[in-house]
């Protein structure tokens, strides 16, 4: 049996944020996500604005403004309220539900936002991304206030084990100026609960499980490029 390589899984990071290319409406306000493979849909879709379709992005962390402003796509201010069309992010596992564990760059709070803010959203994933239950491959990503966080933690851990993320040694702070928490659950088994649970701790800003928030998950791998629906599905 043939490991996937870093390149395969560059390959299918592309293909699936190109395959979201097809869904897109012909103008409007798209969302943007973040990471290394909404990175594509980003680059690609900055390509139609050159050639004259006019979309307007919300992005979902500094790094995908960035991106988007340097190849000439247009930006809507931060405050909102925006009428997002349709909104593309990656994630970091998917379960066979199509609930979702985000947060690995640290973003999800505002990708939640977005995401809640769109009339459709469409994942897209390399195939490492799918898992039998949330929790099997990932920590659960909590983004929490500086303030008390250890207080915070406390409470996180009568639902997995907390571990404060560091970047070379130091906190990492999220766009927002806050903490993050990945939090070992295990399997869980009621990913809706346990959001409501995390998010339920004063201090917790915004925990990395989006439950019932996919509309369509776009997955490349050996077998080629398969979407997954939502049941039933969440919009018309
Ligand atoms: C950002 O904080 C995350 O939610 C990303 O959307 C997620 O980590 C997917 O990133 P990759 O496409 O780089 O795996």
């Amino acid at each position: 049996v043939r490991t996937p390589s870093s390149m395969d899984s560059e390959h299918y990071k592309r293909l699936a944020a190109h395959a979201a290319l097809e869904l897109l409406p012909e103008t409007g306000i798209l969302g943007l996500g973040t990471g290394s493979t909404t990175r594509y849909f980003i680059e690609a879709g900055a390509e139609l604005v050159r050639n004259g379709r006019t979309y307007t992005g919300v992005p979902t962390s500094e790094g995908s403004r960035e991106l988007a402003a340097r190849l000439g796509v247009e930006l809507v201010d931060d405050d909102g309220p925006w009428d997002v069309a349709l909104a593309v992010d990656g994630a970091d596992e998917v379960s066979p539900e199509l609930d979702l564990i985000k947060g690995a760059g640290g973003a999800h709070t505002r990708e939640k936002i977005v995401n809640f803010a769109a009339r459709k959203n469409v994942i897209v994933v390399d195939e490492s991304k799918l898992s039998p239950k949330l929790g099997v491959r990932r920590a659960v990503p909590v983004e929490v206030l500086c303030f008390a966080h250890r207080e915070t933690a406390h409470l996180i851990a009568n639902h997995g084990k907390p571990t404060l993320r560091r970047v070379g040694g130091e906190p990492f702070l999220t766009d927002s100026g806050n903490y993050v928490y990945d939090v070992e659950t295990g399997p869980i088994d009621a990913p809706p609960e346990l959001d409501v649970a995390l998010k339920t701790i004063p201090g917790v800003v915004e925990p990395g499980l989006f439950c019932g928030r996919a509309d369509v998950v776009i997955v490349a791998g050996s077998a080629g490029i398969h979407s997954l629906f939502a049941k039933p599905p969440r919009l018309g």
